[in-house]
């Protein structure tokens, strides 16, 4: 009967039934873009429900001794230079509601931490940030909401520089020349054609709070119809949609 709202087939949420499962978030960016600034703030906004942060950097490969020797050709901008296996495996854990242990990257040396991991807890949110996490569509995959942090090239220059000069040992001449060579010319190839992909792209990084309380807002929302579901299992909830 077409006159009747009730024959017209509803928007279900039918998720309910199954495990709660952990709401996926990739944050990706340019390097110094403030990848890292907008996930505290993310964080620190979900400070009641139990959320972690996983680096993307947190894989990298450790070099081989010859790429030891000639590490300032090394180019670390580059899809290869992950073990994205080893991230794929941990992500599929924690998404299953497993533990793991991740690698401590050390900048300064270029290697991983050998003898120490970093214990990353089941949770109800868990964050994947890295320049090139929208890249392997596996691991894009697994996201339920995918940010792209948007930063004029010269702020995240400018702010490379500081970091890399006061955090990760460097001094202003590498880090001009490794930018020339390897990070700006793979953040053309690989990380601005990944911004597609994108449902919430926040331009100026960390200064935007108004798109960072929209952000938490629909996470919010998410685990809500979740929790709403547990406790009046017989009450359906409609999907929503969200738009910046
Ligand atoms: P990413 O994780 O994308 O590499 P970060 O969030 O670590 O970027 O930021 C890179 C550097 O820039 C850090 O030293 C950080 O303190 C600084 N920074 C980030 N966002 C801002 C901002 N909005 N204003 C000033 N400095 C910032
Ligand atoms: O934190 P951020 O997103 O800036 O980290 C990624 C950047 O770290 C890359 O642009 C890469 O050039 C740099 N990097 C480095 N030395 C390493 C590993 C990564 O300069 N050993």
């Amino acid at each position: 009967d077409p006159s009747s709202a009730k024959a017209f087939p509803m928007p279900i949420d039918d998720s309910c039934d199954a495990p709660r499962q952990p709401f996926v978030i990739g944050v990706c960016g340019g390097s110094a873009s403030g990848k890292t600034t907008v996930c505290d703030m993310i964080i620190q906004q979900l400070h009641d429900h139990r959320v972690v942060l996983v680096y993307q950097d947190s894989f990298y490969r450790g070099l081989t001794a010859e790429e030891s020797d000639y590490v300032h050709d090394y180019n670390f901008d580059h899809p290869d230079a992950f073990d994205t296996e080893q991230l794929l495996a941990c992500m599929h854990k924690l998404k299953n509601g497993q533990s793991v242990n991740v690698p401590i990257y050390d900048f300064k040396n270029h290697r991983r931490c050998s003898e120490s991991f970093r214990k990353v807890n089941a949770s109800d949110v868990i964050i994947l940030e890295g320049i090139l996490v929208f890249h392997d569509p596996r691991v894009r995959g697994l996201m339920d909401m995918k940010i792209f942090v948007d930063t004029d090239a010269d702020m995240r220059l400018a702010r490379r520089i500081r970091r890399d000069t006061i955090e990760r040992g460097r001094d202003v001449n590498s880090v001009l020349e490794q930018y020339g060579r390897f990070v700006k010319p793979a953040f053309e190839d690989f990380v601005l054609p990944s911004k597609k992909y994108a449902d919430v792209i926040i331009p100026r990084g960390g200064d935007n709070h108004v798109a960072v309380d929209l952000i938490v807002q629909h996470i919010r929302t998410k685990l809500g119809q979740h929790d709403l579901c547990k406790i009046y299992p017989n009450v359906y909830v409609i999907q929503s949609t969200f738009q910046i």
